[in-house]
């Protein structure tokens, strides 16, 4: 089979961290063609898109991965490919948006994972609050009254995010007696004039943020990442470090109530943030963790993220 990887360049994959470098290696390994795709590579010519693609080389030493550039540049059709991966990291912009809505000529023919609709409708902050049953206390405003009385009603500890951030970055913690709150709710807010998200202080986090791997609603597994002890925040990109874990019963339901929802919006390779039990963020543009949780389970998770593909190619065969 024929994959497309849809995702930044090259010299930003780690091999031995990172989930789109697993899938690439699990795919070789199970016979298929891998091609790399940046997102300013995709075209639509008269409603058929083309993606100039390059085949992606895997060697056992360093680099560990390139790009074979030796035929030099393919367009091909992406009607022709069995599936495509969309793993461009964060941030969501326009120029994310656009591909998802040039990809979006190709539902029905070519898989998608994820689905680019399920992309532009999850942002990774907001689609939780589908499963508010599971989340903590919550506001999503850009007023900043609000957003101070708020950390009052909880307690007197939040912690506040921008909504579109990842891996950490410009999430703090909010304290209704640190004379910092007022220009932290300025800063990230932008005045009063962006919206941010405000949520009850987990105190949980300092045991770990669980991350919950899910290949079309099931769970693959799950990591703990451990924040350092002078943060609250628990991303590797931070510092934070990883420990084996299971999922608990309750963690099990949890999933369990966002399968149906997760498989409706096509959103298949998900990575679900949870701290002490209470969902605080769904990933779907490009969730890592499949190698750390291989190798404290001894298994190949990326395995079944390809088996996946191969049975769900819309290609007739
Ligand atoms: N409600 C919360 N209570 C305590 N800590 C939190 C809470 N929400 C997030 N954090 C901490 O901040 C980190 C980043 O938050 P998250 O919402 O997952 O955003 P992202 O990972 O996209 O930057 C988490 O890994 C966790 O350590
Ligand atoms: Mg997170």
């Amino acid at each position: 089979m024929r994959f497309v990887y849809v995702m930044d360049s090259l010299d930003r994959v780690s091999h031995d961290k990172d989930t789109t470098f697993a899938f690439i290696d699990a795919a070789e390994a199970r016979g298929h063609e891998n091609l790399h795709c940046l997102i300013h590579e995709l075209s639509v010519v008269d409603g058929e898109v083309f993606a100039v693609v390059h085949p992606i080389r895997l060697t056992k030493e360093a680099p560990f991965i390139t790009l074979v550039r030796d035929e030099g540049p393919r367009r091909i059709a992406l009607s022709g490919v069995d599936a495509i991966f969309i793993r461009k990291d964060p941030p969501f912009d326009q120029a994310y948006l656009y591909a998802t809505l040039q990809l979006e000529t190709l539902r029905g023919r070519t898989r998608i994972i994820n689905d680019p609709r399920g992309l532009r409708d999850a942002n990774e902050k907001l689609y939780a609050m589908h499963f508010r049953e599971w989340m903590p206390r919550t506001l999503v405003t850009s007023n900043r009254d609000q957003i101070h009385d708020f950390v009052r009603e909880v307690g007197g500890r939040a912690v506040l995010k921008p909504l579109d951030g990842a891996g950490g970055v410009g999430v703090v913690e909010l304290r209704s007696d640190d004379k910092n709150a007022r220009a932290l709710a300025d800063i990230l807010t932008g005045e009063g004039k962006r919206l941010a998200m405000a949520q009850a202080f987990l105190p949980e986090v300092t045991v770990g943020d669980k991350r919950i791997l899910l290949l079309d609603g099931e769970p693959l597994g799950a990591i703990l990442r451990v924040p350092r002890g002078d943060d609250i925040r628990s991303n590797i990109h931070v510092g934070g470090s990883v420990v084996p874990t299971e999922l608990t019963a309750r963690e099990h339901e949890l999933v369990k109530s966002l399968a149906p929802r997760l498989r409706a919006d096509g959103l298949i390779f998900v990575g679900l943030d949870v701290i002490g039990e209470h969902l605080t963020e769904v990933n779907v543009t490009s969730p890592t963790g499949i190698q750390e949780l291989g190798r404290f389970t001894g298994t190949k998770p990326s395995d079944k993220v390809i088996a996946w593909a191969e049975a769900h190619s819309l290609r007739a065969r």
